[in-house]
């Protein structure tokens, strides 16, 4: 049984804990938030803590803060010799204080706390400073993913980059697709089918294969048409962008 500890109460720290709690092989000792009211939700199902020297003794301590925190937030943890990994995408595994084992845990994933996911289908990235901790993350990791991989701080931010674009990028364009219905009292709904086809489309054919649309066919004057319908100018900047990147991807001229 590999015994945890959570550190945070936000996204990754809920979907983590939820995913452990169904796996037969690990036991969530405890979860630590800054304040009671974070803890409500981890309170019924295990120990929770506001307090650090509180901290029980487990084999690993999953750092599920934000970004900017996890430097100085693991220099605050009261032991040392410790195994204590981040769930960052973007962070090296250095940013950790030395007084304890260094590791990593991201699962490549995004993660809202409102919205349930099936954990066994998200990508666990792993790294650790010995191979027994090492050894130990991938155990852990395959209690609740069927993906488990080692990657290192390097390999990571580049990966962390392409997930960016793939999703955090998209999903602002989505949201200026929702933006654009709106200003012209059109159902966002209607554009749902479309959305779903283009991630299910990747499955089967690579990006490069699966892109249609006037920047494609180099179809100038649907270009020209759809610039004009645009009133927003943050909506123009990124389409006349795109636009331009799509085309020389395709190996045509404007
Ligand atoms: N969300 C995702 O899609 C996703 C995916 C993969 C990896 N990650 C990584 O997972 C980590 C957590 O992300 P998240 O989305 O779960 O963030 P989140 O929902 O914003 O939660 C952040 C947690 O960190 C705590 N925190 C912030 N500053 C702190 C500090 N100075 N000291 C102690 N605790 C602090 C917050 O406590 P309070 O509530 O008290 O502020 C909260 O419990 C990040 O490293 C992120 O890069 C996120």
């Amino acid at each position: 049984m590999i015994q945890v500890v959570i550190l945070g109460t936000g996204n990754v720290a809920t979907h983590l804990f939820d995913a452990f709690l169904e796996a037969s092989g690990v036991e969530v000792l405890q979860v630590y938030g800054r304040n009671k009211k974070s803890l409500a939700y981890f309170s019924n199902k295990t120990k929770t803590t506001t307090q650090l020297r509180e901290l029980k003794h487990a084999d690993v301590y999953i750092m599920a803060v934000s970004d900017d925190a996890i430097g100085s937030f693991s220099n605050q943890i009261p032991f040392s010799n410790r195994l204590v990994v981040h769930t960052s995408g973007g962070v090296d595994m250095d940013v950790l204080s030395n007084k304890n084992r260094k590791g990593v845990f991201y699962p490549l994933q995004t993660f809202t706390k409102e919205k349930s996911i099936d954990f066994s289908t998200i990508p666990v990235c792993v790294e650790a400073e010995n191979v027994s901790d090492l050894t130990l993350l991938k155990k852990l990791g395959e209690q609740i993913s069927k993906k488990v991989v080692e990657i290192s701080s390097e390999e990571r931010s580049k990966l962390h980059v392409a997930a960016v674009f793939v999703n955090n990028f998209v999903n602002y364009l989505y949201f200026a697709g929702e933006e654009i219905t709106k200003e012209n009292t059109l159902d966002f709904e209607l554009l749902k089918p479309l959305i779903l086809e283009t991630a299910r489309k990747i499955e089967t054919l690579s990006p490069k294969e699966a892109q249609t649309g006037p920047a494609k066919r180099n179809d100038i004057k649907t270009i020209k048409k759809h610039l004009h319908l645009l009133r927003n100018s943050t909506h123009k900047k990124l389409y006349k962008q795109l636009t331009k990147a799509i085309v020389k991807q395709y190996g045509k001229k404007l």
